[in-house]
């Protein structure tokens, strides 16, 4: 069992934690300075290039350590589908992307041949008795499928337009993540973030955390963890006020979809949340968004704007490489056109 301490923090359990005092008293990974300085040069290069607009994807789940040394975690559920696709379609919108992963998790262009899915040494085959080495090759069948891919990644490389990091603990993506919110200041309204990466509720503060390997032979393990945060709030009011912020809003139950992406936006005021459901998310999402209450489009009555997105609406546009149509092509299209209303401010 994990004891509760004698109320040594500066927020009593039950209250949860501000942003605040998770700040004040989660200590920041100890390479901090060191993980974010390549994000600090990517942005202050790209903030030269006139017009040039830069997001952070986030990806992937969080952890949760149970163990200071730790051997056992808490995991949110998040293979990184959705953060590996669509950066590579705001990479090709022209877009500098900053790519914030939880390790091990997948990644833009590699995503492609997951060891799980489609193991890239599947691909290749030997080559003929007697012939040389460099005479590996792949099928046609598979070249259709590869170079398109292999294109883009190293297009990506040779511009430089692609920096990834990662993340593992919950602890680790909230320091970043405030620490990502600070370089992408200086880009106005010219930053993204696209917050895919499912992001745990709960949390073990560390003076909470057993040091070393719980043991089992102490019977039940009972656990009582504190709330995270959301930070999504000082993100879109204090730290980031002009960036065009999407969340992302995971469900397992439709009728809470929409009402539970209306009230992040009534509770955060950012721009857009993408609603999915877990088990239509490849299918099918909606954007949601505040009716915008000037213009033409003043006659409103609807405090929120639904826009759904279907993969069925991509069934003409199937490539000459036969790569399967990917949903996130139209998330990304409709904020493409969304991110260059909110430039022009
Ligand atoms: O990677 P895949 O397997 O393709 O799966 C993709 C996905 C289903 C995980 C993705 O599309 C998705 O829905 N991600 C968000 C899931 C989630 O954690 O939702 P949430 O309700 O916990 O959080 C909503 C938003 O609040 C998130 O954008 C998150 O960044 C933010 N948040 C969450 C917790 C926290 N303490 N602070 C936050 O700001």
């Amino acid at each position: 069992m994990i004891s509760r301490p004698s109320n040594s923090g500066t927020a009593t359990p039950h209250e949860g934690f501000s942003t605040e005092q998770y700040f004040e008293t989660q200590p920041p990974p100890p390479d901090l300075d060191a993980r974010i300085q390549p994000a600090r040069d990517f942005v202050e290069r790209w903030n030269r290039v006139e017009g040039k607009k830069v997001v952070v994807v986030t990806s992937g789940g969080t952890t949760v350590p149970l163990e200071a040394n730790t051997v056992r975690f808490l995991d949110n559920f998040s293979a990184g589908t959705r953060g590996s696709t669509s950066a590579e379609y705001l990479l090709s919108a022209g877009y500098a992307v900053i790519f914030l992963h939880r390790q091990h998790s997948l990644k833009p262009f590699s995503r492609h041949y997951s060891h799980s899915l489609n193991p890239f040494l599947d691909l290749l085959h030997l080559p003929e008795p007697g012939a040389s080495r460099q005479d590996i090759s792949v099928t046609n069948q598979d070249a259709n499928h590869l170079l398109p891919v292999l294109k883009a990644y190293k297009e990506a490389q040779t511009a430089g337009t692609l920096l990834q990091m990662d993340f593992n603990t919950v602890n680790d993506y909230l320091w970043i993540l405030r620490e990502m919110a600070r370089v992408m200041g200086v880009l106005g309204r010219r930053g993204m973030f696209y917050l895919a990466a499912a992001v745990s509720d709960f949390f073990l503060p560390l003076d909470r955390m057993a040091e070393h390997k719980i043991q089992s032979v102490k019977g039940n393990l009972v656990l009582e963890m504190d709330q995270v945060p959301k930070v999504l709030r000082p993100l879109v009011q204090e730290w980031l006020p002009e960036a065009y912020i999407v969340s992302f809003k995971l469900e397992t139950e439709q009728a809470l979809l929409i009402p539970k992406a209306q009230k992040a936006l009534t509770r955060y005021g950012h721009q857009a949340v993408v609603a999915n459901d877990l088990h239509k998310r490849k299918h099918e999402v909606c954007l949601v968004e505040k009716t915008p209450r000037s213009g033409q489009e003043a006659d409103s009555t609807s405090e929120f704007t639904e826009t759904w997105l279907k993969l069925e609406q991509l069934a003409n546009r199937k490539t000459s490489s036969g790569s399967t149509p990917e949903i996130e092509e139209l998330i990304i299209d409709e904020l493409l056109k969304r991110h260059e209303v909110w430039l022009k401010g």
